[in-house]
C-alpha cells in the first residue's frame, strides 16, 4: 500500500503527491501547492489546534477511545499500583525505569535541592493574605529564574539536569508555603527524612510537634495522584511549556507560562470549578436540575468531558478507588454522593453519550484533596506540582529535536485591506 496521499488542485488542474508519515501528512508539504508563482501556498487552517501534530513524542501516549495512558510505553494503572511518583518522574524524564542505585541517587538529588532560598520566602511573603495560591505559585516559579541565571544555558546537559532537579524539588515547598502563607502559618523547612509527599504534607501540616508523622495512607493516596497528574502529552498547558520553550527561554520562565496555562478553569482548574459546583448544588435531591440547567447549555458540568478521552478517562478510574482509601482516615466527603448521582444521572442520559462525556480526572481528585484537608484554591498548585515533571520533560524533548524551531503559527488575515492614514479632524 503506498504511503502517500493524491491532491488534486481543482484551480489549477495540477496534482501532488505527499508522502503519508505515522498517519500524517507535514504541513510544509502543502506549500507546494500554488495557483502561480506568486502564491503564497497552501497553508491549513486549525483553530485550538485540534487535527495538528506539531511534535513527535516518546513520552506520552494516550488511546482516547479505548481510555488508555501510558508513560513511556508504561500502563498508568502498573504505575499507580507499583512505582512511586519520583520513580515515575525518573520514568518520565529519561525514558527508561530506574536501577535501584539509581533511584536512589536520584530520590538523594531531589531530596537536597527542596529548601528555598530566604529572598524568595521574602518575595512569597509580599503577597497578600487572600492571593490565590496558583497565582502565588506561579509567580514564585517565575521568580526562580532571578535566582538561577545559569539555567539560561539551556543546551548544556549538566545545566538542564540541575534545573529539572531543582524545579521537581522546590515546587512541593513553594506550594506549601502558598498554602501556609493563607493561613497565616509560618513556614516549615523540609524534612529530608521523609518521601517526597510525606515531606510534602509535613511542610503543610505540620503544627508544634518536633517531628511529623505522615499518615501513610494519605501519603501514599497523594503519591498516586501525582503519579496520575505527572504528564499527558500534548495538553494546553504543555503546549504552552513547549511554545514559550522554542524562543529559548529559560525553564523556569517557560514553566511559569505553562502553570498559568494549567490554572484556567478548562484544564487544571477545573478541580476547583468542581468543587464550587458540588457546594452549589448542595444535595442529592438537586442533581436533576443541574443536569436539566447542564443539556440547555446554560452551564458545563465540570469535570466532565476531555478533547481526547471520549471514554472513561483512566486517571478517573484509579482516582475512585483512592478516594475509597482516603476517606476510610478521613471523614467520608459530603459531597461524594453528590458527585456519584451526577455520574449515575450524566451517564446514562443521550445528551452525554451522544457527545462521550465521561467524568475526567479532575472530577473526584478534588473530593479526596478536600478530604485531606485542602482548600478548593489549591486544587490547581496540587495539580502543577507533579505535572512540572510532564512539562519538563517535554520541554527538553523539544529543544533536543533537531526538527524544532521558534514556534510560529501562521494565520489567514481576513482584516482591512492596506488604506491610508486618517488625521483625527478628519474621521467621522
Ligand atoms: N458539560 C456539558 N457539555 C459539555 C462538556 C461538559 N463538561 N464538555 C463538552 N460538552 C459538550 C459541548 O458543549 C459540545 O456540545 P455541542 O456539540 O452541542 O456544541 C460537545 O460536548 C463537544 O465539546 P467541546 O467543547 O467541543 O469539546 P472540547 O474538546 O473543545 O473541550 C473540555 C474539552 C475538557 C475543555 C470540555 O469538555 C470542558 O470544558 N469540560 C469541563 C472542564 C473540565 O472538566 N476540564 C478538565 C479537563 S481534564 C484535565 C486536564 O487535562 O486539564
Amino acid at each position: 500500500m503506498p504511503k502517500t496521499l493524491t491532491i488534486t488542485d481543482n484551480r489549477t488542474g495540477k496534482q501532488y503527491e505527499i508522502p503519508i508519515e505515522h498517519g500524517a501528512i507535514r504541513a510544509m508539504d502543502l506549500r507546494q501547492i500554488k495557483t502561480d508563482a506568486d502564491d503564497f501556498g497552501l497553508k491549513t487552517y486549525d483553530p485550538a489546534l485540534m487535527n495538528t501534530a506539531n511534535c513527535v513524542s516518546r513520552i506520552t501516549d494516550i488511546d482516547g477511545d479505548r481510555g488508555v495512558l501510558l508513560y513511556r510505553g508504561y500502563p498508568i494503572e502498573q504505575l499507580a499500583e507499583n512505582s512511586d511518583f519520583l520513580e515515575t518522574a525518573y520514568l518520565l524524564l529519561s525514558g527508561e525505569l530506574p536501577t535501584t542505585a539509581q533511584l536512589n541517587k536520584w530520590k538523594t538529588n531531589v531530596t537536597l535541592h527542596s529548601m528555598l532560598h530566604e529572598n524568595v520566602k521574602k518575595f512569597m511573603e509580599g503577597f497578600r493574605y487572600d492571593a490565590h495560591p496558583m497565582g502565588i505559585f506561579l509567580s514564585t516559579v517565575g521568580a526562580l529564574s532571578t535566582f538561577y541565571p545559569d539555567a539560561k544555558d539551556i543546551f548544556n546537559e549538566q545545566s538542564r539536569l540541575t534545573q529539572t532537579v531543582r524545579l521537581i524539588a522546590k515546587v512541593p515547598s513553594i506550594a506549601a508555603y502558598a498554602f501556609r502563607h493563607s493561613q497565616g502559618l509560618p513556614y516549615i523547612p523540609p524534612d529530608n527524612e521523609l518521601s517526597f509527599t510525606g515531606n510534602f504534607l509535613n511542610m503543610l501540616f505540620r503544627m508544634a510537634e518536633l517531628k511529623y508523622q505522615p499518615n501513610p495512607v494519605l501519603e501514599r493516596a497523594l503519591d498516586v495522584l501525582f503519579i496520575l497528574h505527572a504528564d499527558h502529552e500534548q495538553n494546553c498547558s504543555t503546549t504552552a511549556m513547549r511554545t514559550i520553550g522554542s524562543s529559548h527561554s529559560d525553564p523556569y520562565s517557560a514553566l511559569t507560562g505553562a502553570a498559568a496555562a494549567l490554572y484556567g478553569p478548562l484544564h487544571g482548574g477545573a478541580n476547583e470549578a468542581v468543587l464550587k459546583m458540588l457546594s452549589e448544588i448542595g444535595t442529592v435531591d438537586n442533581v436533576p436540575k443541574i443536569i436539566k440547567s447542564v443539556k440547555s447549555g446554560e452551564r458545563k458540568l465540570m469535570g466532565f468531558g476531555h478533547r481526547v478521552y471520549k471514554s472513561y478517562d483512566p486517571r478517573a478510574k484509579i482516582i475512585k478507588q483512592t478516594a475509597d482509601s482516603v476517606f476510610s482516615v478521613t471523614k467520608q466527603n459530603p459531597r461524594l454522593d453528590i458527585a456519584l448521582e451526577l455520574e449515575r444521572i450524566a451517564l446514562q442520559d443521550d445528551y452525554f453519550i451522544k457527545r462521550r462525556l465521561y467524568p475526567n480526572v479532575d472530577f473526584y481528585s478534588g473530593l479526596i484533596y478536600e478530604a485531606m484537608g485542602f482548600q478548593p484554591a489549591m486544587f490547581p498548585v496540587l495539580f502543577a506540582i507533579p505535572r512540572t515533571v510532564g512539562w519538563i520533560a517535554q520541554w527538553e524533548e523539544m529543544l533536543l529535536d533537531t526538527e524544532q524551531k521558534i514556534s510560529r503559527p501562521r494565520q489567514l488575515y481576513v482584516g482591512a485591506t492596506q488604506r491610508d492614514y486618517v488625521k483625527r479632524e478628519n474621521r467621522s
